[in-house]
């Protein structure tokens, strides 16, 4: 595949469904090598067999991105695969419990923050290294319009993704002069398995899916492939003067 991207090297985490995939095959569509990780070696291998099938090249790794060791890990196999790392999209993630924050139990809290919010800090603290040898690359970190607004019954997914966007602007500003941009993309509710099959499984539920689309002005939830292109842009030369940003792609649910 030839474009914008050819030469560039791309790992996305989570990329073994949902979002993560979706991104992962936008960079391949762009001419970029991808190194797809998961802690889901089913999910994630499909990924690279719709990648290859389609003419690009990408590389599995099993990961859990709560580990340092396995994140540590992740990057050294992009580099050894491909020789670089131009751009990381830190994107694994879970709904956690719906609870109030009376509550929420403690284990979840800490699986939620440990995998939603530690583990953007552990990707970013092995990815900035290997950018800053190259003289630069393109982060982009998956939070959520609980980034940026609460929800009720969701206080560790709300918190760990409010603590993503201000990782994401101390991330910017540490490295503003050395050629890496930082930035954060902020879903709406989005068609993918956290959402349709587990969480509120609005799959199985018609009123619940309508009720969620509702929420949005735009009267529908989004799809994974419109996270996927914002991604892209925000990894490109178009977005040269962007970092440091919460950037929102939700229907407008945030504008109220
Ligand atoms: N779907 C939405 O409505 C929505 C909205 C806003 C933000 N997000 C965020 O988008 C990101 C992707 O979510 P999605 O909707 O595609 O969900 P998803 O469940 O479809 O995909 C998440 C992926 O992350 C992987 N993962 C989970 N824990 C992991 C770990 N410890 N190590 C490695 N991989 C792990 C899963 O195996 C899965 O493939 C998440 O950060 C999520 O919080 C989703």
């Amino acid at each position: 595949m030839a474009g914008q991207f050819d030469g560039k090297v791309a790992l996305v985490t989570g990329a073994g469904g949902g979002i993560g995939r979706a991104t992962a095959l936008a960079f391949a569509q762009q001419g970029a090598k991808v190194v797809a990780a998961d802690i889901t070696v089913e999910g994630g291998e499909e990924t690279v067999r719709q990648i290859k099938d389609s003419g690009g090249d990408a590389t599995f790794v099993g990961t859990d991105v709560t580990k340092a060791a396995e994140v540590e890990a992740m990057v050294n196999k992009a580099v050894d695969s491909y020789g670089r790392l131009d751009f990381a999209h830190n994107n694994a993630g879970t709904e956690g419990a719906l609870a109030t924050t009376v509550d929420y139990p403690e284990d979840v809290w800490n699986r939620v923050l440990a995998i939603n919010l530690t583990a953007v800090w552990l990707g970013m603290k092995y990815e900035i290294p290997r950018m800053l040898e190259q003289g630069g690359g393109a982060i982009v970190n998956t939070a959520s319009i609980l980034g940026l607004v609460g929800f009720p019954t969701t206080p560790a997914y709300t918190a760990s993704k409010h603590g993503v966007v201000g990782l994401t602007k101390v991330a910017a500003l540490e490295n503003a002069t050395q050629g890496i941009r930082v930035n954060a993309v902020c879903p709406g509710w989005i068609e993918t398995p956290m959402v349709m099959e587990r969480g509120v499984a609005a799959g199985a539920n018609r009123e619940v899916y309508d009720q969620i689309a509702n929420m949005h002005p735009v009267k529908r939830l989004g799809k994974a492939e419109e996270i996927a292109q914002v991604v892209v842009w925000l990894c490109s030369d178009a977005a040269s003067f962007v970092t440091g940003q919460p950037i929102t792609v939700d229907g407008a649910y945030t504008a109220q």
